[in-house]
């Protein structure tokens, strides 16, 4: 029988008490799986006296995770406190220099500095692994990383937020509008401490960023996905889009073609029988295309105590097991830089706007689309009060390059009222 395999688990909020329940209530089942027991010996958050609902008192408490981290009774240290910078960073780095394999659920942190760590941690022969820092519970770190090691992956698309996924299917099952749904969100503890990080796609696009490196073989680019929030989404569009056999979601979607990489985590419409449309509440789903194997789809809790703390151990357990995987799927030293791309791909789009309701406003809005190329499918005006008529377009299959240009023709115009919405088309 091997040595126990030690923790030090800095961070005792919902996911670092899942992890040492998990670790308490399955010891047995934990240690036939590795063959070796897995010990928690120290433990680190801000505050000692708070009731966790776990018992804290067989294990060594250290109030600066730097500390902890540097422990010679650690043999992993386990990051769980979170944000790009600060103490999570701190620590990391300093658990390396002290020789110890780091797990973490850190997205933010490995959008951002990914890299460099992955550098330090290899260059020391140490693991650094993050399955529960890209949707939760859903496996896909090592789904990519290894079920999927022998694709070459063409595409990665995913809804990655379930606090978004959340507020806009209860706008449609509810008919309660954006801000009401906010609000709530805010009561159920679903948002993060800065809520842009849900609803402006950023904590989304942290995780398509992470994904995107291992599917690509490039480096972390964060900066260079696309985003776009939820905020500006209304019921009006939701409904339409309903009416037109659509769903939106807050979609990721990364591709690397010859121009580079290409990523954005904008609003999209989803086809009504799409596996994305299917997505209810809180639930995440990414699709994985690879050249061989096709579509595949996972889907799971994105969030939560249970879900995430089963993430975090899956990456414990490996290296109980002695299964030492570079970070991002192959040596970080090898990892290339790719240029951000915009999409060059052709989409359909759906287009809102609200019109002057005065004679010719129409013809100057079809005028700017067929001015830039590009053609009508579908247009509905719908019933409105004197004054403003909204109008809802379907295009054909266009660039964005021409569809912002028409966009921009039309905000010049003297014909619109406010800024025309314009959402992807995405065919999944
Ligand atoms: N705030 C995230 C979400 C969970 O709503 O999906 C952690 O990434």
């Amino acid at each position: 029988m091997s040595e126990p395999l030690r923790l030090g688990i800095a961070g005792l909020g919902t996911v670092g008490v899942g992890v040492v329940r998990i670790i308490e209530e399955k010891a047995a089942l934990l240690e036939a799986r590795t063959g070796r027991k897995i010990k928690i010996t120290a433990v680190s958050a801000r505050s000692q006296s708070k009731d966790r609902g776990v018992d804290l008192t067989p294990y060594a408490w250290e109030t600066d995770p730097v500390a902890l981290a540097k422990r010679d009774d650690v043999d992993v240290f386990v990051e769980l406190v979170g944000g790009s910078e600060g103490p999570a960073k701190d620590a990391i780095e300093a658990a390396l220099a002290a020789g110890k394999d780091v797990v973490t659920a850190n997205k933010a942190l490995l959008a951002e500095h990914g890299q460099t760590l992955a550098e330090t941690a290899e260059a020391a022969d140490l693991v650094l692994r993050f399955e529960a820092a890209v949707a939760g519970g859903i496996p896909v770190v090592k789904s990519l990383t290894e079920g999927l090691a022998g694709n070459g992956i063409t595409r990665v698309l995913g809804v990655m937020n379930g606090t978004c996924n959340y507020i806009l299917t209860r706008m449609e099952e509810t008919g309660q509008g954006y801000n009401v749904l906010f609000d709530e969100c805010g009561r159920l503890g679903y948002l993060e401490a800065d809520p842009n990080l849900d609803v402006g796609g950023i904590d989304a696009g942290h995780k398509l960023a992470i994904l995107s490196s291992i599917a690509f073989g490039t480096k972390v680019n964060f900066a260079g996905v696309e985003l776009e929030g939820i905020q500006d989404i209304t019921l009006d569009d939701i409904r339409q889009a309903a009416d037109l056999g659509y769903k939106i979601k807050l979609l990721g979607v990364a591709q690397i073609t010859g121009r580079g990489l290409e990523q954005s985590m904008t609003p999209c419409l989803v086809s009504d029988s799409s596996p994305m449309a299917q997505l209810q509440g809180g639930t995440n789903m990414v699709v994985l295309e690879g050249d061989e194997v096709g579509q595949i789809v996972l889907r799971g809790a994105g969030a939560g105590e249970g879900p995430t703390a089963s993430a975090v151990l899956s990456d414990i357990i490996d290296i109980a097991r002695g299964t030492r995987l570079t970070t991002f799927g192959q040596p970080a030293s090898t990892l290339k830089d790719a240029p951000a791309a915009r999409s060059a791909a052709v989409a359909r789009y759906y287009l809102r706007l609200t019109l002057v309701d005065k004679p010719g406003a129409l013809a100057k809005i079809t005028a700017a689309l067929g001015d830039n190329g590009v053609s009508i499918d579908r247009m509905r005006q719908y019933a409105h009060e004197s004054g403003s008529a909204p109008v809802l377009i379907v295009t054909h299959k266009t660039t964005s390059d021409n569809l912002n240009a028409a966009l921009e023709q039309l905000k010049d115009s003297d014909v619109t009222v406010g800024r025309p919405v314009a959402i992807r088309i995405e065919e999944v």
